[in-house]
């Protein structure tokens, strides 16, 4: 919602109105471009076009970009899906700035009411709806919208499996589980020449504690689970005064629910103990809790079904992102397809992935989305 996001809106906009689609704006600014070419609940395909302060030019955006390209390129070849197909633009996805991340799709699907994501403060003191406002992008639109007929998004893996086996496309069966909090430690601000070290409250040292421990658990427990401190603001910050307070957060994730409680158990007993031997006191707060995501098999084997029609066989792997489609799988048969990234990197600038694998991708989307448009999913198949 900065200005920078405003504008990147407008681009893709005005691409979606050169594409003649209908273009719908909610009350969250969330936006959907709509082909109309056929009646009915649509196709929809979608991602985000917002992104970390340090990101790169495909997470989220790739996912957009080539919604509308497999419009344009059926529309160029004369071919009229039987259901209409969307491109769903989602509002905060990346939850940097704004908690809980995927907010838009949160909110379209029903999972978060309107007024509360209105009133979320980002982390710079801005208000969620100021800030919509100030964009232009506080659409007439209600939340919940209709659901679709089935969604499914094309993304970057954003991680390394795919490179590492030698395969170029994925057939993504679920997200993990994300867990993610902030947490404010206050101790006691002093001289740093001066005050005995048996005599501190150090906030930094606490924080240091919390890092240390959030990495020898997620070692103990092993992959999949992973623990990141990602922000650290010390106050007052300087080079001679023992810290008055920390404000950090803890991203903790894996694809089992049992697991994650586990892991959150542990690290809030960890915060009473080492709250007490270092004489501070720790705040915590939920900054967005969401359970691991199981795909629609139904919609995962059409993705690995279209690979395979191009002879490029699709590994399947769950998503170590968040995702807006892990929302969509809440109201309607849900998948992802992904292509790798080159060495893995992502939430970074050097984010990079092969033009031909790109390129692939979007095949694979258009194909998937002309599938799930002919599948009727009231119908139980006993395969
Ligand atoms: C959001 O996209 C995340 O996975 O952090
Ligand atoms: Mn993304
Ligand atoms: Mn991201």
């Amino acid at each position: 919602l900065t200005d920078e996001d405003g504008h990147g809106r407008d681009l893709v906009v005005g691409w979606m109105r050169e594409l003649d689609l209908d273009v719908g704006i909610d009350v969250v600014g969330n936006i959907i471009g709509t082909w109309n070419c056929a009646s009915g609940a649509p196709v929809m395909t979608g991602s985000h076009i917002d992104t970390v302060r340090t990101g790169g030019r495909f997470d989220g955006n790739y996912g957009v970009l080539a919604g509308l390209e497999v419009i344009q390129t059926l529309k160029e070849a004369g071919i009229t899906p039987t259901r209409p197909l969307a491109v769903g633009i989602f509002t905060n996805e990346e939850g940097a700035r704004f908690a809980p991340d995927m907010l838009g799709s949160l909110v379209y699907v029903g999972g978060m009411s309107v007024e509360e994501a209105l009133d979320v403060i980002a982390i710079d003191g801005a208000r969620f709806a100021d800030e919509l406002e100030k964009i232009g992008y506080n659409g007439p639109n209600p939340c919940p919208g209709p659901s679709p007929h089935a969604f499914v998004e094309l993304h970057i893996e954003q991680g390394p499996v795919l490179e590492s086996i030698g395969f170029r496309l994925g057939s993504v069966t679920g997200v993990q589980g994300i867990s993610w909090q902030e947490l404010t430690i206050v101790g006691q601000s002093n001289h740093a020449g001066t005050t005995p070290m048996s005599m501190r409250r150090d906030p930094a040292f606490v924080a240091a504690r919390i890092t240390v421990f959030l990495r020898d658990l997620a070692m103990r427990y092993g992959p999949p689970q992973v623990c990141t401190v990602g922000k650290v603001d010390l106050v007052p910050n300087l080079v001679n005064v023992v810290a008055s307070k920390v404000t950090m957060t803890v991203d903790v994730r894996n694809t089992d629910e049992a697991v994650l409680r586990r892991a959150e158990l542990e690290f809030a007993e960890f915060l009473s103990v080492v709250a007490q031997e270092e004489d501070v006191t720790i705040s915590t707060r939920t900054l967005a809790r969401f359970e691991p995501v199981t795909f629609d098999e139904r919609v995962v084997d059409i993705v690995s079904d279209v690979c395979q029609s191009f002879e490029v066989p699709a590994h399947r792997l769950p998503s170590g992102a968040g995702h807006d489609a892990q929302m969509f799988a809440r109201v309607c048969p849900t998948a992802m397809i992904f292509v790798p990234s080159i060495k893995g990197i992502s939430h970074n600038p050097a984010e990079l992935t092969d033009d031909a694998d790109l390129s692939l991708g979007a095949d694979v989307l258009l194909h998937t989305m002309l599938r799930l448009a002919s599948t009727d999913f009231t119908i139980e198949s006993n395969t």
